[in-house]
């Protein structure tokens, strides 16, 4: 069941910024991720589906309304964070804490008090003088505070230590499990993986991928060197190797008798118990950053394929 969805939003500000032709859905109980460097246009997508702005071309729904026409519902039913918060710095973080339970109309604050708990949030403080990282977990506390089914959370670990970012992660998908759909945005890729069914690269104002974590899993196999002693082990290990539908050869050296094995982690016992039966020389995994795959991803032009 489609909760978010996207058809076609353009939005251009000229001179090439905006978002362009953007279209995506994300489904219940799944968390998207929007990943893209820096002006790349998450920011924006966002606004349009909080209905803080309207879209020039396409449509934007948040379970089945539209975003713009119906936009004080959506922003009163969603969690939202900010990826800049903006806090009414006078007040202390418990009077913030407690004038959000009233608009939001919140009586019991029994969940609430777990989230400070969670994320070691000290309210009792004027916000003027939080550190930054405090203000963000006074923000994530305020979008989850009424337990919304909803999510959509602007770079929601952008100033939080490690540890945070860890239990903000681990948080999310806890939440997950219990029915609720999340859209992030991030740069960062670990942060996107570690909790996204599915994640859309945005670059200069264009959706360039999109993939599931099925895909992202096959995107993640590994490849292993192996060296063999002579020209009949060679033969004889390419031979198992592509008769086999489990591996798949990604290279082969005849004169150095080497070869490198694709092979998917839950084929690895089946690859080693092959390998076992052949004299081995050498067998070392080949690194594979899929930090550095993407980095380079970001820096394609637009209408790049999917990695
Ligand atoms: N209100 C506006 N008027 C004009 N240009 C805008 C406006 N809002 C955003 N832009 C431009 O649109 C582009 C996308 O901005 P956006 O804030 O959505 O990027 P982002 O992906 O969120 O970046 P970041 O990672 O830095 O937060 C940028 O070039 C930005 O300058
Ligand atoms: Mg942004």
């Amino acid at each position: 069941m489609t909760i978010i969805s996207l058809q076609h939003v353009t939005k251009d500000y000229g001179h090439g910024r905006g978002i362009f032709d953007i279209s995506f859905n994300v489904e219940k109980a799944t968390v998207y991720g929007f990943l893209g460097p820096n002006g790349a246009g998450k920011t924006t997508a966002i606004r349009h589906i909080m209905g803080f702005s309207k879209p020039q071309q396409g449509i934007v729904t948040v379970n089945g309304l539209n975003s713009w026409t119906n936009a004080s519902t959506i922003q009163e039913k969603l969690g939202y964070l900010p990826g800049e918060v903006a806090l009414p710095e006078h007040l202390t973080g418990e009077q913030f804490i407690r004038m959000m339970m009233d608009l939001r109309k919140v009586n019991d604050d029994t969940h609430c008090k777990k989230l400070i708990d969670f994320f070691e949030l000290d309210a009792s403080g004027r916000i003027k003088r939080m550190s930054l990282g405090m203000k963000r977990k006074l923000a994530i506390v305020t979008a989850f505070m009424h337990d919304p089914n909803v999510l959509v959370l602007d770079e929601p670990t952008s100033g939080l230590d490690p540890i945070m970012q860890q239990r903000f992660i681990n948080f999310v998908r806890e939440e997950k499990k219990r029915g609720k759909t999340i859209l992030l945005s991030s740069h960062i890729f670990t942060e996107v993986d570690a909790t996204c069914d599915e994640i859309s690269i945005i670059k200069d104002g264009h959706v360039i991928s999109s993939f599931n974590k099925l895909e992202l899993l096959k995107m993640t196999e590994k490849v292993f060197h192996v060296k063999v002693k002579n020209a009949l082990d060679y033969k004889q290990l390419g031979q198992l190797i592509e008769s086999n539908t489990d591996f798949h050869l990604v290279n082969k050296n005849e004169s150095a008798f080497e070869l490198q094995i694709g092979c998917y982690p839950n084929n690895l016992s089946r690859l080693i118990k092959l390998l076992a039966a052949i004299p081995i020389l050498s067998f070392n995994e080949v690194p594979f950053s899929l930090e550095k795959h993407f980095m380079e991803f970001y820096d394609r032009r637009v209408g790049g394929e999917l990695p």
